[in-house]
C-alpha cells in the first residue's frame, strides 16, 4: 500500500492525487483521500485503480489544504469502497491512513463495539480511528501514543483531526514513513517518489517514532523525548522512475539492464579480484562453515542462483530458502552461518522476519538490496547495494539481474578471501563479469525475434521450461514471469526430472523453452529435449553461440559465448522478453498485474 499526507497553502486533493500516482505500484485495488474542508472532514475513496478515485474527485470537488491518501493493497478485507482507505471514527473527527497489519485488531475491534462504536469496513485500519476517538483529550500527539501502546503489528499511520485542523500526526513501526519537508508546506509519504516533485530534503523516520507536522514545523519523537533528525537530501530523480519513452516499465527496465548491471559492478572488480569493503562488518568471515539465502519472489530465484555460484566459488555448503518458510521452521543456523537476504525494496515482511530470526540465533546477516535506507539495509550486518535504480514493473527484472550479480561478486569475493579460487581463476571470472554488460547488450538487439516467439505463446494457456543446474534456476524464474504478467500457466522444471510424472503432460504442439547453457551436463539436457520433442512438443533452446542445438529443437535463441557459471545473466533477459511481449499480446496490465504488489509488507 501507499500513503501520502500534504499540510500547506496549496489545494490538498490535487498533490495527494500526483502523489499516490507515484506509489500506485506499492498496491492499486482501491485508493483515497481526505482533506478538512471547513469544519468537515470529507473522504473520498473507491475501489479500483486510481483514475476511478480521480473521476470520483472530478465530480465532487474537495477542497481544504490538509489531507492524506493511500492506495490500497487488500490485506483483511476484500477491496471495496467501504474498506478503501482513509477510515474514520464514528463522529467523523478523526481519519486515518494504514500501511501494515494491527495484529491484536480483533480483540480491539470487539472491545470498542461493546463500548459502543460502529464499524463501517472489515479492514483492521478501520480500528485505528476509533482508538483515536477513545483515547482523545485534547491533544493528537498524546492520543496517538496511547493508541499505538495498544495495538501490536506493523504500522506507518498518519491521522487528521477537525479538533486540530493545523496538524498532520504520524507514527511508524516495520512499515517505511517518510517526512518532505518543504517551505511553508510539508509532506508525508510511504516512498519517496510521491514527495519528490516538491521537496529533495528528507525525515526517514525510523521505528517508534511518531511526527507532528504543521506548515512551518515538523516535530519527531520517540520514548526518550523529541529527536534531533537529520535531514536526507534525495539525490536522484524522478524521472529515472518514470517510462522514459517505452510503453511500460516493465520494458523500459528490461533494457536498462546493462547500465544497471554496470552499476552494480562498478567499483567492485579491480585486477587482483573483488573489492567488497561492504563484508568487513561481518568479522568471521573465515569461520562460516554453511551460507543461506533467504527471499522471496523473484528475489528468491536470484538466492537459488546464488546457492550454486557460493559452492562453485567458495566451496561452502549453501542453501536457498522461501524467507516465510525459513522464518517458522527453525533453522539450523548459529554464529558460523552466513545468511544472505535478497530483497529489492528492503521492506518485504517475510524476508525482514526471516532476517530477525536468522539474528536473534547469531547469525551474521548480508543484504542484497536496491533500496537505500530500507529496513532490511538498515537492520543487516552487512549491505551489498544492487544500485539497479527504481524498479517499478511488479514484475522485477532488473532488480533480479543485478542480485545476480551481487550473488556472484558475494561468492567470488569469500572465494578468493578464503583462498579457495587461484588468483587466475579469480581473474578470469572477473574478466567474464566486465564482458557481460556488453553481451547484454547483444541480446537485447535479439528482441524482435522473441517478440515474434512470443506472439505463437500467446495463444496457449500452458507452457514449460526445462534446464539442469543454473538453467534449472533460471527456468524458475522464466515461468514466474511468464505466469505472472501474461497469466499463461507455466512450469519449470529440472529436466531430468520430467519424466518423472510431468512428462504426462507433454501433448502437440505444447511450447518448452529448453536452457541448455551448463556445458558439464549439456548432453544430458539434449536428451531431455528429445524426450518432449518425441511427444510434440515446440522446443525453442536458449544456448551458447557455438551450440549445435538447432537440428534437435523447432527454433534456436542464442546468447553471447561467456563462462556457464555466468551464463543466467544472459539467458534470462530472453525469458523476460518472452514473458512481456506475451503479456502484450494478451491484452494484459504489464505493470500491474492483477492480484500482486510490488512491495509486500504484510506477511
Ligand atoms: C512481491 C513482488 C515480487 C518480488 C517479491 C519480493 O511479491 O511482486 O516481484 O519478487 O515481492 O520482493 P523484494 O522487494 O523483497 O525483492
Amino acid at each position: 500500500c501507499g500513503i501520502v499526507g500534504y499540510i500547506g497553502p496549496k489545494p490538498a486533493a490535487p498533490v495527494l492525487l500526483e502523489g499516490l500516482a507515484k506509489l500506485e505500484y506499492r498496491g492499486y485495488d482501491s485508493a483515497g483521500i481526505a482533506t478538512i474542508c471547513g469544519e468537515q472532514i470529507k473522504v473520498i475513496k473507491q475501489k479500483g485503480k486510481l483514475e476511478v478515485l480521480e473521476a470520483a474527485l472530478a465530480d465532487e470537488e474537495l477542497g481544504g489544504s490538509i489531507g492524506i491518501g493511500h492506495t490500497r493493497w487488500a490485506t483483511h478485507g476484500k477491496p471495496s469502497d467501504e474498506n478503501a482507505h482513509p477510515h474514520y471514527d464514528c463522529s467523523g473527527r478523526f481519519a486515518v491512513v494504514h500501511n501494515g497489519i494491527i495484529e491484536n485488531y480483533q480483540d480491539l475491534k470487539d472491545e470498542l463495539i461493546k463500548e459502543g462504536h460502529t464499524f463501517r469496513s472489515e479492514t483492521d485500519t478501520e480500528v485505528l480511528a476509533h482508538l483515536v476517538e477513545k483515547f482523545y483529550n485534547g491533544d493528537l500527539l498524546e492520543t496517538i501514543n496511547q493508541v499505538i501502546k495498544q495495538v501490536d503489528g506493523a504500522y506507518a499511520m498518519v491521522i487528521l483531526s477537525t479538533d486540530e485542523p493545523d496538524k498532520l500526526v504520524c507514527a511508524r513501526k516495520d512499515s517505511p514513513l517518510v517526512v518532505g519537508l518543504g517551505e511553508g508546506e510539508n509532506f508525508l509519504a510511504s516512498d519517496i517518489p510521491a514527495i519528490l516533485k516538491h521537496t529533495r530534503k528528507t525525515f526517514i523516520m525510523e521505528d517508534g517514532e511518531v511526527a507532528v507536522v504543521t506548515d512551518q514545523r515538523v516535530e519527531v519523537f520517540n520514548q526518550k523525548g523529541k529527536v534531533d533528525k537529520e535531514v536526507y537530501q534525495v539525490d536522484w530523480d524522478i524521472e529515472a522512475a518514470e517510462k522514459g519513452g517505452y510503453p511500460h516499465f516493465m520494458l523500459k527496465e528490461i533494457f536498462e539492464q546493462p547500465r544497471a548491471l554496470r552499476a552494480t559492478l562498478k567499483g567492485r572488480l579491480d585486477n587482483g579480484g573483488v573489492l567488497l569493503d561492504e563484508l568487513k562488518q561481518i568479522k568471521n568471515l573465515n569461520d562460516i562453515n554453511k551460507v543461506y539465502f533467504v527471499a522471496c519472489g523473484t528475489a528468491y530465484h536470484a538466492g537459488l542462483v546464488g546457492k550454486y555460484v557460493m559452492e562453485n566459488l567458495a566451496r561452502i555448503p549453501a542453501e536457498a530458502d522461501i524467507a516465510s518458510e525459513f522464518r517458522y521452521r527453525d533453522p539450523l543456523i548459529d554464529e558460523n552461518t552466513l545468511v544472505v537476504v535478497i530483497s529489492q525494496s528492503g521492506e518485504t515482511a517475510d524476508t525482514l522476519a526471516a532476517m530477525r530470526e536468522a539474528q536473534s540465533k547469531g547469525a551474521p546477516v548480508v543484504a542484497i538490496t536496491n533500496v537505500v535506507g530500507s529496513s532490511v539495509s538498515r537492520e543487516a550486518d552487512a549491505v551489498i547495494y544492487t544500485w539497479a535504480g527504481p524498479e517499478v514493473a511488479v514484475a522485477s527484472t532488473k532488480a533480479y539481474l543485478t542480485q545476480l550479480a551481487a550473488a556472484y561478486l558475494l561468492g567470488l569475493f569469500i572465494g578468493q578471501e578464503r583462498k579457495v579460487l587461484t588468483s587466475d581463476q579469480v581473474t578470469s571470472v572477473t574478466q567474464a563479469l566486465r564482458e557481460l554488460p556488453e553481451q547484454l547488450e547483444q541480446v537485447l538487439g535479439h528482441a524482435e525475434t522473441v517478440e515474434k516467439l512470443a506472439g505463437e505463446w500467446a495463444k496457449r494457456e500452458d507452457a514449460f521450461f526445462i534446464g539442469r543446474g543454473l538453467d534449472y534456476a533460471v527456468s524458475l524464474e522464466g515461468s514466474l514471469k511468464l505466469k505472472e504478467i501474461s497469466y499463461i500457466h507455466a512450469e519449470a522444471y529440472a529436466a531430468g526430472e520430467l519424466k518423472h510424472g510431468t512428462l504426462a503432460l507433454i501433448t502437440e504442439g505444447i511450447p518448452v523453452v529448453a536452457l541448455a547453457t551448463q556445458s558439464s551436463i549439456y548432453d544430458k539436457t539434449v536428451s531431455n529435449i528429445k524426450e518432449v520433442k518425441a511427444r510434440g512438443a515446440h522446443v525453442t533452446a536458449v544456448v551458447f553461440e557455438d551450440s549445435n542445438i538447432s537440428q534437435s529443437v523447432d527454433q534456436v535463441i542464442t546468447i553471447p559465448n561467456t563462462i556457464p557459471l555466468l551464463a543466467p545473466i544472459l539467458t534470462v533477459v530472453p525469458l523476460q522478453l518472452l514473458a512481456y511481449y506475451a503479456a502484450v499480446a494478451r491484452g494484459s496490465d504489464v505493470d500491474k498485474p492483477r492480484n500482486l504488489a510490488k512491495s509486500v509488507t504484510v506477511e
